[in-house]
């Protein structure tokens, strides 16, 4: 402590540890045994000395007046907290003083350190309306000014803190995260406001654990399982060195690896952590830490304690029992070994003297210096002008907190070039640097600056990181990967399960003719009309277009109704040729004739089944076979009558014969064709067969297909076509006994059976066929059918002519030569 004109208090957490005090209340309790001296907050205090050492030799700043201070230790430990926070209130040490012996002078307090402490101490000062600074307390709670009226700091809220953590979470798709906290209010809120920054995001907390207050192995070694067994394999820890120190050293133990830290402000620059024997559990860790700042006179300020200079001060003892594992005095009664007197605060890596880019420390130099520059402010009042009521001054002999308090609310100085301010609930501006844990030189862990996050600045441009600089978990440079189920490549979605969060999914595979293209797809998309999905389902490619083309089917086809073409017309031919012989002419030569022309014909017409349907092509399909076929049968039907007529004619007594001329033949046939033909016309008027598009049948096609149009107009034509081949077969029965040797009859029999028989199983086939096979069905019908004609009327009369022409006489085919 020192005198001076005002007094400002300071409470540090020199001790990171306490004995749990005996509280039964039966006797007045000990003072309390704080042990585990911080060199790092040692050194805090030390900035607040040097900082009011620097204000009062300050010719600008207070000019006739003097800064005092004292300095207090709150162990770290909210109800230790709660007694310095007392004792700078009412003096030197609880015990060395009579409690409330009179008001304190003190007119601000800076402190303290964790949130947990600041929320006591600020309970305490409040009803004396005392100004405090905390330089490291950044709980989100605390900025409520109704409960903390008096509450001041100069490190940002932990709101932006928790914002750039899940900002970063998302930017580096870490979906799968572990929460780690310590059992207090920085924890507790930090955690929550986490969680709330992360809703709405793709980020998914896979778990949340709490270090308990007082350190149990147990539960440490439970948490520890927790991360081992989990597949989140980043963890994001709100605590402080108090925890993490023996938490760490079990988590040394646990040879657990893998795992990707992200330290919050508290730790990411604890230089407890910096040892080697730490790399290969922390090295890579990230986080955010508070700004650095320049305290240029702070490395020779911190060399000139030593114990020879200040033999006396404990705290100076134990920093070199910290620090050396010595003991300067001999008097202590420590067991550790006595100093040598040569050790030196060079290290510039230790714990105490690491000023390379003080940031707490810098923090606390900021307090100092707002309470200075308020309190200067307040001295310049202008009598009569002042703020306070009717327009009073504060008096500079009897100056009250609550005056003080508002020239700091309004305070704005400069320092280093770094505004500093406080906004109405007492905040300061938020600025972080990003700091990742490297490998240093000397194999100690180094914090390495990788980046920014600048509140201040519009949403979505406060993050600023260099990647590339980045190394992480593991001495990787590649970014680490933490996610619960593997993104869904293009082609599948994801399906949510049932009961986990949403961050957890398998990946189904989109059904056919839907698709997904990204990955990450949360649901399948149906490909357009005319579209259909790829195998891998990542695209819709135009349907495929089917119909009976010039493919092997289509050219077996076509080559089969050409054959058969080129052998009507062989046997067209042959007839020619041996008009004259007996065969041809008594088998009534002219209707022969038509047979084999309406044959070509119906060859010929199977060949408009082929090739792309059209409009034209479609209408004439159906009309140009059933009109052949009609034709052809009607010839047929004709010769039979001719036939039948001469069996019966044979009988005497009746001349049905000379109603058959050729005359009356060709009427038949032609009326016989005609009603065809004007069923067909009827069809092609009404309702014609159009070409159409089937995509029902398989969905993955378009099948190109002649519609009938009218199928009762169909079976019409079909049906009167199988009508005359029942009434020709029948005829032909009846005359199949005609006396001779060579009997058309019987051929015609036979191949009015072979007809009906191709027919009949046309119907279930082409019924039952899709699309293009249909047309196939239908041409195979049509070809085998006449086929079977061909056949069965020619390629006998045709064997007897061509090869058997001792046969071809007209004994011989009447039956009346000789035996
Ligand atoms: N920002 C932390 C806080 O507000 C820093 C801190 C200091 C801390 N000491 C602590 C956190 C002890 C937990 C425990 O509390």
């Amino acid at each position: 402590m020192a005198e001076g004109d005002y007094i400002i208090g300071g409470i540090f957490p020199l001790h990171y540890n306490q004995e749990m005090p005996d509280l039964n209340c039966t006797y007045r309790p000990p003072p309390v045994k704080c042990n585990g001296f911080d060199p790092r907050a040692f050194r805090w205090a030390q900035t607040m000395r040097l900082a009011v050492e620097e204000i009062n030799h300050n010719m600008e700043l207070l000019p006739n007046y003097t800064l005092g201070y004292k300095i207090f230790d709150s162990c770290a430990y909210p109800l230790t907290g709660q007694r310095a926070a007392l004792a700078v209130l009412n003096g030197l040490s609880e015990d060395h003083s009579a409690m409330c012996s009179g008001a304190s002078p003190l007119l601000a307090v800076i402190g303290e350190s964790g949130s947990a402490q600041s929320i006591v101490v600020s309970r305490i000062l409040q009803p004396f309306r005392i100004p405090m600074i905390s330089y490291f307390s950044s709980c989100a709670c605390l900025t409520d000014r109704i409960k903390y009226p008096t509450f001041f700091r100069v490190i940002p809220n932990d709101d932006y803190q928790v914002k750039a953590i899940a900002q970063l979470l998302v930017r580096f798709n870490w979906t799968w995260v572990g929460l780690v906290r310590g059992d207090h209010e920085y924890g507790r809120f930090a955690v929550q406001g986490l969680l709330r920054e992360l809703q709405g995001t793709k980020v998914c907390v896979a778990y949340q654990e709490m270090i308990p207050l007082l350190y149990n192995r147990q539960r440490a070694l439970e948490i520890m399982q927790v991360m081992r067994s989990s597949t989140a394999k980043v963890v994001v820890v709100f605590s402080a060195e108090g925890e993490m120190t023996p938490f760490l050293g079990d988590y040394m133990t646990q040879n657990i690896t893998g795992i990707q830290w992200v330290a919050s402000e508290a730790w990411v620059t604890a230089s407890v952590f910096t040892g080697s024997e730490y790399y290969p559990y922390l090295g890579g860790t990230i986080g955010f830490g508070i700004r650095k700042g320049p305290i240029s006179r702070l490395s020779d300020y911190l060399q000139t304690v030593n114990p020879q200079m200040y033999p006396n001060n404990p705290l100076v003892q134990e920093l070199w029992e910290a620090l050396y594992g010595c003991s300067p005095s001999s008097s202590s009664g420590s067991q550790l070994p006595p100093c040598s007197g040569q050790e030196y605060l060079l290290d510039q890596h230790s714990a105490y003297m690491n000023t390379s880019s003080p940031r707490v420390a810098y923090n606390v130099y900021k307090a100092v210096y707002a309470i200075a520059h308020s309190l200067h402010n307040l001295l310049l009042c202008q009598p009569d002008q002042g703020p306070f009521l009717n327009n009073s001054c504060a008096q500079s002999n009897n100056i009250q907190p609550w005056q003080l308090q508002h020239y700091l609310q309004e305070v704005t100085f400069n320092i280093a070039g770094e505004v500093v301010n406080f906004d109405l609930k007492g905040d300061s501006i938020p600025y972080y640097d990003i700091i990742n844990w490297q490998r240093g030189t000397g194999s100690n862990i180094e914090f390495v600056n990788v980046g920014l996050f600048d509140g201040t600045k519009p949403v979505g441009e406060e993050l600023v990181i260099q990647e590339e600089r980045i190394m992480w978990a593991g001495h990787q440079s590649e970014v680490p990967v933490s996610v619960c189920s593997v993104s869904c490549l293009p082609g599948s979605r994801k399906a949510v399960r049932r009961g986990e969060p949403v961050c957890c999914f398998d990946c189904v595979p989109c059904d056919s003719g839907k698709i997904s293209n990204q990955t990450n797809s949360i649901e399948c998309t149906f490909c357009p009309e005319d579209f259909w999905s790829n195998k891998d389902r990542t695209a819709c490619i135009s349907k495929k277009i089917e119909f009976l083309a010039y493919d092997s089917l289509g050219i077996a086809l076509t080559v089969i109704s050409i054959v058969g073409a080129c052998l009507t017309i062989a046997a067209i031919t042959v007839f020619f040729h041996h008009r004259n012989t007996a065969i041809v002419r008594v088998n009534n030569s002219e209707l022969s004739f038509f047979i084999l022309f309406a044959l070509t014909l119906c060859f010929l017409c199977s060949l408009v089944f082929i090739g792309e349907p059209t409009a034209w092509s479609c209408m004439l399909r159906h009309t140009a076979f059933s009109i052949t076929f009609s034709l052809c049968i009607s010839c047929i039907l004709g010769k039979t009558l001719v036939v039948w007529a001469a069996f019966t004619a044979t009988r005497p007594g009746d001349n049905i014969m000379k109603w058959l001329g050729h005359k009356q033949q060709r009427a038949i046939i032609f009326s016989c064709t005609l009603v065809q033909v004007i069923i067909c016309a009827a069809w092609l008027i009404d309702a014609p067969p159009y070409p159409s598009r089937n995509t029902q049948y398989e969905r993955s096609k378009i099948i190109l297909e002649c519609s009938v149009g009218s199928s009762l107009a169909f079976w019409c034509v079909l049906g009167y076509i199988g009508l005359q081949a029942c009434l020709c077969f029948i005829l032909a029965f009846l005359a199949r006994k005609l006396p001779g040797n060579f009997n058309e009859a019987k051929f015609i029999t036979f191949s009015m059976l072979i007809f009906c028989a191709v027919w009949l199983a046309f119907i279930p086939a082409y019924i039952s066929s899709p699309g293009n096979y249909a047309d196939a069905v239908e041409s195979f019908a049509i070809l085998a059918s006449s086929f079977g004609l061909l056949f069965c009327l020619f390629a006998p009369k045709c064997y007897i002519i061509l090869l058997k022409p001792e046969k071809n006489t007209k004994q011989h085919l009447m039956g009346k030569e000789k035996r």
